[in-house]
């Protein structure tokens, strides 16, 4: 019989192509929760991104196998419970990570920078004269880059760090990365000391229970009065609150920001009336090319997965043992 996946993303139309050629596909409007849990009931296998997927919505999909997210977070699932029933979960860890260590890079930059505090300067007309210290940045070859989670992401701007821009990389990690020592130089030290000695501190974290919250108000404290706090990964590994209150009372200098606790984030956040905050609207990998391939990536797992023959990219391979 032929299977039936559940698209609950829109996708490209040669990946819709490659689906309808190994499956029955439906697509639904991820907005439409009630349409999406109907859907799964029939499901064999599910696709997409960007929707918390809740054991309830799990209730009565008994021929669901195979659930593949479009992205290499998977803090929008319940892995264990996935697990327990039998479900595989799939994510796209390799091919984003270098369009994502982009948009760290970019955020380092332009928090040192102030490019886009000084780039809505001009845009306002304000430039009347040659600009002094009042519109400086600083530096950021040469500085301390402090990478919180030195996995895929955290290596690719490890490398960025330390060849592009001549920066000391230390790290924390729970296993060392002999690849980064060796070729970048980096160091593994204990949180306190990366918070300490960095000029960035740089999260790359999954969201786990473990890491949320994991930089509160005594992890800024912690920190340098002249630092800048990047997070690229997800927005509860910060305390937010502790970020506004760091940021207003001087205790860091910066922050770029392309996660937070709330996504959109509200129009009222203190962190839109902030000069010294670059906030972006979680563009991680973003880009067309790495979008496109990140559907085909996401594709290819699920139709992997569900012809038994995927052995990569399985978020939980125990499931494969049961
Ligand atoms: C983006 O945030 C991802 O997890 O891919």
């Amino acid at each position: 019989m032929q299977k039936k996946i559940v698209a609950y993303k829109a996708l490209p139309a040669d990946v819709l192509s490659y689906l309808e050629a190994h499956a029955e596909v439906v697509t639904i409007d991820p907005k439409d929760a009630d349409a999406l849990r109907a859907a799964l009931k029939s499901a064999n296998g599910a696709i997409g991104a960007s929707v918390q997927i809740t054991p309830q919505m799990l209730e009565g999909a008994t021929n669901l196998k195979v659930l593949s997210t479009i992205s290499v977070g998977y803090d929008n699932f319940d892995v264990a419970d996935l697990t327990r029933r039998g479900i595989i979960l799939t994510h796209t860890p390799d091919v984003l990570t270098e369009s994502t260590a982009d948009t760290v890079f970019a955020l380092i930059l332009s928090s040192a920078r102030r490019v886009v505090e000084l780039a809505e300067w001009v845009k306002g007309g304000n430039w009347k004269a040659s600009i002094g210290e009042a519109h400086f940045g600083v530096d950021v070859q040469g500085k301390t880059l402090g990478i919180v989670g030195l996995g895929r992401i955290g290596g690719a701007v490890a490398r960025r760090a330390a060849l592009g821009f001549r920066m000391n990389v230390l790290y924390t990690n729970r296993h060392p990365n002999a690849q980064a020592e060796q070729e970048y130089g980096a160091k593994r030290v204990e949180l306190d000391e990366l918070l300490a000695q960095s000029d960035f501190v740089c999260l790359q974290v999954p969201l786990t229970d473990e890491t949320r919250g994991m930089i509160g108000a005594a992890q800024l404290k912690a920190m340098k009065k002249s630092a800048i706090l990047i997070n690229a990964s997800r927005g509860p590994t910060v305390d937010e609150a502790a970020l506004i209150e760091a940021l207003q009372d001087g205790t860091i200098l910066g922050a770029g920001l392309d996660v937070f606790e709330q996504e959109p984030l509200p129009t009222d956040s203190p962190l839109l009336a902030m000069k010294n905050v670059v906030a972006l609207p979680h563009i991680g990998s973003a880009t067309h090319e790495t979008r496109h391939a990140m559907s085909r990536n996401a594709a290819e797992n699920l139709i992997g997965a569900l012809d038994a023959t995927l052995t990569n990219n399985i978020v939980n391979p125990d499931v494969l043992k049961r």
